[in-house]
C-alpha cells in the first residue's frame, strides 16, 4: 500500500550525506536501488538524483521496522528516517560518494510499490534500444542520464548568464507560422479557422529574429525549438534545440568574439575546461583541400593530397579520365598500416566509401621491399615513389587514392579519413579541437532542381569583394557565413544578414524566384527592409550537438529527455498516430493513404 508524506519533510538529498553528517538524525526520500538481505540484516541502496546512500535494517533491534520492508524491492519509493552512522573501516565503499557512511533506520514509509521493471535501472547493465526508449522514464532514472540532464541545464544556465550580461534579450518567436520552404521539408499544421490552409513549425526563428532586428532591440536570443523534416542522424532529430542569437550593427568578427566568449564560459562553468581564443579560423576552400570536409576533426592529421597532376597521363583510366573528366584524384596516407589492415580490412574501407559514392579505392602499399598495390601494373616503382614522396608515405604505410569528380572525391576521402582514424584509435579522447570554417559560397548547384540555391539560407549576404560577380559567375561569390565546428561536428552556423532589399531581391533572382514567389513567400521581411534596417548577423549553435559532445555522448538521443526514433516516431507514446475522423473533419483534410 502506498503510503502518504502526511507533513514528513525530506531533510537531505541522498547523495549529499557525508561524514560530517554522522550522528545526526536525516530523512532520505527515493527509489531502491538494490536490496540485500543478510539473515538478521537487511542492506538498501536508496537512490535519488543527487546519488546514492545505503540504509541498514537490523531486524534484532525493530522487528516490526523490519517486516515493514518484507516485500521491498527494487525501484520501490521509500521514505526513510534514521541515524547516520560511520562505516567501519573494512565496509567503507570507495565507489560511493557516501560510502564513509550508512543510514541506521528508524522509521520507513512505502510510498510507492514498484512492478518488475522491464530492465535493471542501472549504468552497467546494456539494454535493447526499443525497450530503453519505450520505458524511457526509467531509462533516464540511470546515473549516466540523469547526469546527461543535470549538464543540458547547467549549459542553458550559463548561456542565459552570458547572454544577459552582453546585453541580449530572450524574445520568444511564434511557433506557428508561414510555410517558406527553401531547406529542410517542414512540418505542416491545418487551420481549422482558414479552412484549407497550413502553418508550418519553424525550422528556426531565422526570419523573426532578423524582424526584431528591424524593430531595435539590438541583441535578441532565444533558446528555441526548431523542427525539420529530415532523415535522422546521430548528430540530427526531427525536433530540437537551438541557441538562437542576433545582433545589430556588426561584422562576422563581432559575432564571432560574442561566440566565443559563450563558448568560453560554457566550457569553463561545465567541464572546468579553458579553450585558447581566438578559436583557430579556416577558409571553406582549405577545409576541403585539406580534409574533405566543411566540419574537419583536427583531433588527428591525415590531411588529403593532390596527386592529380602526376597521374594526369598515366595508363590506368580511371586516373586519367577523371580529370579529363573535371575532376581529381586525390589521396591520403594510412601511418603504420601496412601490417594492421589485412587485405580483408582494406576491402571493407573501399565497400565503406562506396557509401559516399566512391566508385572505388586504390591502394599502394610501400614496404622496405617496394610497392604492393591494386594498380600495380599501371606504375613503375619510380613513379610510386614519385606519388609517395608527395604524400609524404613512408615504410609501413598504406597510400588510399580515389579518383572522381571533385565533390565525390572530397566526401569519400574525408569519410575515409575518419574511418582509418577510429579503427587505429588516432582520436584523442577529452580533446576539444574547436575551429571556425569560412567564406563558404553563397550558392551551390543544384542539378536536380536545375538551379542555384542558397548553401545558407537566402539571406546571407555575399562578400562586398564578390558583389559584382553575384550575377555573372555566381559559383564563385563567396557569402559572409561561418560555422563553428567541434571535434568534427557542425556545432553552429551563422552570417552577416542582406540589409538592402535592392541585394535581397538581386539574390531571389539568383535563387531563380519570380517576383510573385518573393512577394509571396518573403514578401513581409523585403518590405520590412524598406523601413530602415540595421545591418545584422548572427547565429545558431545546436544546443543538443553542444551538450552531447560536453557530455562525452556519441548521440544527440541521450541528451534529449523524449527524443524520437529513426523513422521519427516516438516508442514512449505512440506518436505520431492516427486521429478521430471528427478531427479530421473540423480541420477539412482527409488522408489518401487507404485504409487496411
Ligand atoms: P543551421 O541550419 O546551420 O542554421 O542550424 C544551426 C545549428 O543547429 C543544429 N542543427 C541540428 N541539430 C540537431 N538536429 C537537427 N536536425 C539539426 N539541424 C541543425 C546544428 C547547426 O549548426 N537560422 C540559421 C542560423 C543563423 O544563420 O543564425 C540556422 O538555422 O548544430
Ligand atoms: P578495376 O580496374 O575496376 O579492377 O579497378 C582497379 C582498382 O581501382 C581497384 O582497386 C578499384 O577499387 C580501384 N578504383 C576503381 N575506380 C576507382 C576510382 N574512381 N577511384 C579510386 N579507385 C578506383
Amino acid at each position: 500500500m502506498a503510503e502518504v508524506l502526511n507533513g514528513l519533510k525530506r531533510t537531505v538529498m541522498c547523495g549529499n550525506l557525508r561524514s560530517e553528517h554522522i550522528g545526526s538524525t536525516q530523512t532520505v526520500m527515493g527509489w531502491v536501488q538494490r536490496r540485500r538481505d543478510l539473515g538478521g540484516l537487511v542492506f538498501m541502496w536508496l537512490r535519488d538524483r543527487s546519488g546514492i546512500v545505503q540504509a541498514v535494517w537490523d531486524g534484532t533491534k525493530n522487528k516490526e521496522l523490519f517486516d515493514r520492508i518484507a516485500n521491498v524491492r527494487s525501484e520501490y519509493v521509500l521514505a526513510v528516517t534514521g541515524t547516520v552512522i560511520a562505516r567501519t573501516p573494512e565496509n567503507v565503499n570507495k565507489e560511493l560518494a557516501t560510502g564513509e557512511i550508512e543510514i541506521e533506520v528508524t522509521d520507513v514509509k512505502v510510498l510507492s510499490e514498484a512492478a518488475v521493471t522491464p530492465f535493471e535501472v542501472n549504468d552497467e547493465v546494456s539494454v535493447n534500444e526499443a525497450l530503453r526508449f519505450k520505458y524511457r522514464y526509467l531509462d533516464l532514472r540511470r546515473s549516466k542520464m540523469q547526469n546527461n540532464f543535470i549538464m543540458r541545464s547547467n549549459i542553458a544556465s550559463s548561456v542565459r548568464n552570458y547572454l544577459c550580461d552582453n546585453g541580449f534579450l530572450e524574445i520568444e518567436t511564434p511557433m506557428l507560422i508561414k510555410s517558406t520552404p527553401e531547406g529542410a521539408r517542414d512540418y505542416l499544421v491545418p487551420s481549422r479557422v482558414q479552412p484549407g490552409t497550413f502553418f508550418a513549425l519553424p525550422q528556426s526563428p531565422q526570419l523573426f529574429k532578423q524582424l526584431l532586428m528591424v524593430s531595435g532591440f539590438d541583441r535578441y536570443f532565444q533558446i528555441a525549438r526548431c523542427f525539420r523534416d529530415e532523415d535522422l542522424r546521430a548528430d540530427r532529430q526531427p525536433e530540437f534545440t537551438q541557441i538562437d542569437m542576433e545582433m545589430s550593427f556588426v561584422e562576422e568578427n563581432d559575432v564571432i568574439a560574442m561566440t566565443e566568449g559563450l563558448l568560453k564560459k560554457v566550457f569553463k562553468d561545465t567541464l572546468n575546461v579553458d579553450i585558447n581564443l581566438p578559436i583557430r579560423r579556416m577558409k571553406y576552400c582549405d577545409a576541403m583541400e585539406n580534409y574533405g570536409s566543411d566540419k574537419p576533426d583536427l583531433r588527428f592529421g591525415m590531411e588529403l593530397k593532390n596527386i592529380s597532376d602526376m597521374v594526369e597521363n598515366c595508363s590506368f583510366s580511371v586516373f586519367a579520365d577523371a580529370i579529363k573528366n573535371g575532376g581529381s584524384v586525390r589521396a591520403i596516407v594510412a601511418k603504420d598500416c601496412a601490417d594492421k589492415f589485412s587485405r580483408k580490412d582494406i576491402d571493407s574501407l573501399a565497400e565503406y566509401i562506396k557509401t559516399y559514392r566512391a566508385k572505388g579505392l586504390v591502394w599502394i602499399i610501400k614496404t622496405a621491399e617496394g610497392y604492393r598495390s591494386s594498380v600495380n601494373k599501371f606504375f613503375t616503382s619510380e613513379e610510386f615513389d614519385a606519388i609517395a614522396n608527395r604524400v609524404g608515405a613512408e615504410n609501413g604505410d598504406i597510400i588510399f587514392v580515389v579518383a572522381d569528380k571533385n565533390n565525390v572525391v572530397f566526401d569519400s576521402l574525408g569519410q575515409l579519413r575518419q574511418e582509418i582514424a577510429r579503427r587505429t584509435n588516432l582520436i584523442k579522447e577529452n580533446t576539444y579541437e574547436l575551429v571556425w570554417v569560412t567564406e563558404f559560397p553563397l550558392f551551390e548547384y543544384s542539378e536536380e532542381e536545375n538551379r542555384y540555391v542558397a548553401v545558407h539560407h537566402p539571406f546571407t549576404s555575399p562578400m562586398d569583394e564578390d558583389l559584382d560577380i553575384l550575377e555573372t559567375n555566381p559559383g564563385a561569390v563567396r557569402a559572409k557565413a561561418y560555422d563553428i565546428v567541434l571535434n568534427g561536428y557542425e556545432l553552429g552556423g551563422g552570417s552577416i544578414r542582406i540589409h538592402s532589399s535592392e541585394i535581397q531581391n538581386r539574390m531571389f533572382k539568383m535563387l531563380g524566384f519570380e517576383q510573385s514567389d518573393i512577394d509571396d513567400r518573403f514578401g513581409f521581411l523585403v518590405e520590412a527592409f524598406k523601413y530602415g534596417a540595421p545591418p545584422h548577423g548572427g547565429l545558431a549553435l545546436g544546443f543538443d550537438r553542444l551538450v552531447m559532445l560536453l557530455a562525452g555522448a556519441d548521440n544527440i538521443k541521450d541528451v534529449i529527455a523524449f527524443p524520437k526514433m529513426q523513422n521519427a516516431s516516438c516508442l514512449l507514446t505512440g506518436a505520431p498516430d492516427a486521429v478521430e475522423q471528427k478531427q479530421m473533419d473540423e480541420l477539412f483534410i482527409a488522408s489518401t493513404v487507404e485504409k487496411e
